[in-house]
């Protein structure tokens, strides 16, 4: 049975990751933060099914700023793989908080990799890199040659864990891989990064809870894809036979007002009668598109994105009615009309 250790397993990504390492038959060893409430809501089916006596899944308590708790639990678990998804990962906080940021993006790498250079057993390390790294964007689309130019605190400090984790893999020859992610949502995506704003929102508004909603700027361009789909490719770079850095990416690119549109338009909604610009959600310096080249982890690792931008705010959207007490069924309408 192979072991995992995943950092940022209460996130988005991480209880993805989670799931798909049990259903493997990994025995998957998670790190998370002590807080004073409770911050496993997403990993929970996992931690306490009582029907899978069998389900080899663990918690501990560490962060990535503390050295000392990640070289023990390390050396304690002695995994073969270890998945680096912990972060401040959203991009608007780090200029509020750019000191913590990069203590947990940049330092926090480090810290994990050299825990790992003096594992005396073979570790698989992979790193989750960030389209945000491209910042703003020599060429388009994005790929794994693109030179970096980030544009806030997180990116700036992505790009350190990113080229750190290329030296460790030169200079010490350790397993170390990155995943370069575009933008990936669900519906355990965090409530303030903008796709969920909008479903949430959405529902709110359909709920009769809301009337409004406030968001930034509306003109921003993303490549947004399934996170299910993307933990996936994060898997198959560390089963590959050598360390390597893979962007995973759908290819194709929406601006923030037509997944506002497609979210409304869904429900039988104009947008314009309920979106309203904020300019508190404005950024100092703005990523203004952002668009992948994945051709490289097609070709050599199979991996490829299925669910379509309609599906992807389509399934967002239905969790966010059925949590808000709303009928799906009732809401949607037929964007294509009758075929
Ligand atoms: P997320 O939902 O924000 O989850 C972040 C995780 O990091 C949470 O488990 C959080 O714990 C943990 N964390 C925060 N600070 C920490 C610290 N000091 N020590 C240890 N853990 C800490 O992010 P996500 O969307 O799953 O993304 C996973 C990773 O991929 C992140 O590194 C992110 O930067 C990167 N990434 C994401 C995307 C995307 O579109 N989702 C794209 C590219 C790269 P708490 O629950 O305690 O806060
Ligand atoms: N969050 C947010 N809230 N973003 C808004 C809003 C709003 O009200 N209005 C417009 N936007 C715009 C942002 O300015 C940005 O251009 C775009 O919507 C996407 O914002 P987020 O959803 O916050 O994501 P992000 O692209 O900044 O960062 C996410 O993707 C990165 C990968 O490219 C995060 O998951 C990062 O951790 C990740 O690395």
């Amino acid at each position: 049975m192979k072991k995992a250790l995943i950092t940022g397993v209460t996130g988005q990504d991480g209880s993805y990751l989670a799931e798909l390492l049990v259903e493997k038959g990994y025995e998957v060893h998670g790190l998370i933060r002590r807080s004073s409430s409770f911050i496993t809501g997403r990993i929970d089916h996992l931690y306490r099914d009582p029907h899978e006596p069998d389900v080899r899944f663990f918690l501990h308590y560490s962060d990535l700023t503390d050295s000392s708790s990640l070289i023990t639990w390390l050396n304690r678990i002695k995994p073969d793989e270890v998945y680096n998804l912990g972060a401040q990962s959203h991009v608007a906080v780090s200029f509020e908080m750019p000191e913590f940021t990069a203590d947990t993006v940049a330092m926090g790498t480090l810290r994990l990799l050299e825990a790992i250079r003096h594992a005396d057993w073979p570790v698989r390390f992979y790193q989750a890199g960030s389209s945000e790294m491209f910042g703003k964007v020599a060429e388009s689309p994005q790929r794994e040659s693109t030179p970096f130019h980030p544009r806030s605190p997180y990116a700036v400090a992505k790009v350190f864990a990113h080229q750190m984790t290329r030296e460790y893999r030169d200079a010490y020859g350790l397993f170390a891989a990155n995943g370069i992610l575009f933008n990936h949502e669900s519906p355990r995506r965090g409530a303030t990064f903008v796709t969920r704003k909008v479903t949430r929102g959405v529902a709110a508004i359909l709920g009769g809870k809301q009337d409004k909603l406030y968001l930034g700027n509306l003109a921003a361009m993303r490549d947004w894809g399934y996170a299910p789909e993307y933990v996936e490719a994060m898997w198959r770079i560390l089963q590959h036979d050598r360390p390597e850095d893979y962007v995973v990416a759908t290819g194709e690119m929406h601006s923030v007002e037509e997944l506002v549109a497609m979210a409304f338009g869904l429900v039988g909604r104009d947008w314009h009668d309920h979106v309203e610009v904020d300019s508190r959600y404005l950024r100092p310096t703005e990523v203004d598109e952002l668009c992948g080249d994945s051709s490289k982890i097609r070709r050599e690792l199979g991996w490829r994105p299925s669910t379509t931008f309609e599906d992807l705010i389509r399934i967002m959207l239905a969790a966010d009615l059925e949590d808000a007490g709303l009928s799906p069924a009732d809401h949607f309408v037929d964007l294509h009309g009758p075929r």
